[in-house]
């Protein structure tokens, strides 16, 4: 069985395709499942997409994860920037974690520089749109492959 990643997206995210496609652009959240499921099977991986507007339940989800995934990949769109929650579940799985946003949020509001997620994430990834999510199956497979080879 391959290995699995689970990909986390969070609120408004459904809405890709129609949400300010100057910002997000025109990729539909279908549309980039489809991509990471695609470049996964090239890669050899398998991948759990998954989108909640909840945040407790994308809480859920990522405690889940450490019986059935080696790595996180996380959007986790607003409440990156609230959500202690989140920054408390992803620390106690102890899998890698790379966070993900499609836009360069340090290009935008201010209020978007701040994260809670990437002082638990090992990498951060901003700002290469739909593509940002093949780039982080890349890097999701390598931490995991990292932390597996030490123990
Ligand atoms: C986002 C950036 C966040 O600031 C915003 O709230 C989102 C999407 C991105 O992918 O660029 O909903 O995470």
């Amino acid at each position: 069985m391959p290995d699995t990643i689970l990909i986390l997206n969070g609120p408004n995210l459904n809405l890709l395709g129609t949400r300010e496609p100057d910002v997000y652009g025109a990729a539909t959240l279908a549309d980039i499942e489809a991509s990471c499921r695609a470049h996964a099977a090239k890669v050899g991986v398998d991948v759990d997409f998954r989108q909640s507007n909840v945040e407790g339940e994308l809480v859920t989800w990522v405690q889940q994860a450490q019986n059935t995934a080696v790595a996180i990949v996380i959007n986790a769109a607003a409440y990156t920037h609230t959500s202690v929650a989140l920054h408390d579940a992803l620390k106690a799985t102890g899998l890698p974690v790379v966070e993900l946003h499609l836009s360069n949020v340090y290009k935008r509001e201010s209020f978007r520089h701040k994260s809670f997620i990437s002082s638990v994430a090992d990498g951060v990834m901003c700002g290469f749109g739909a593509h940002g999510y093949v780039m982080a199956i890349d890097a999701a497979k390598q931490f995991a492959a990292a932390r597996a080879s030490t123990t």
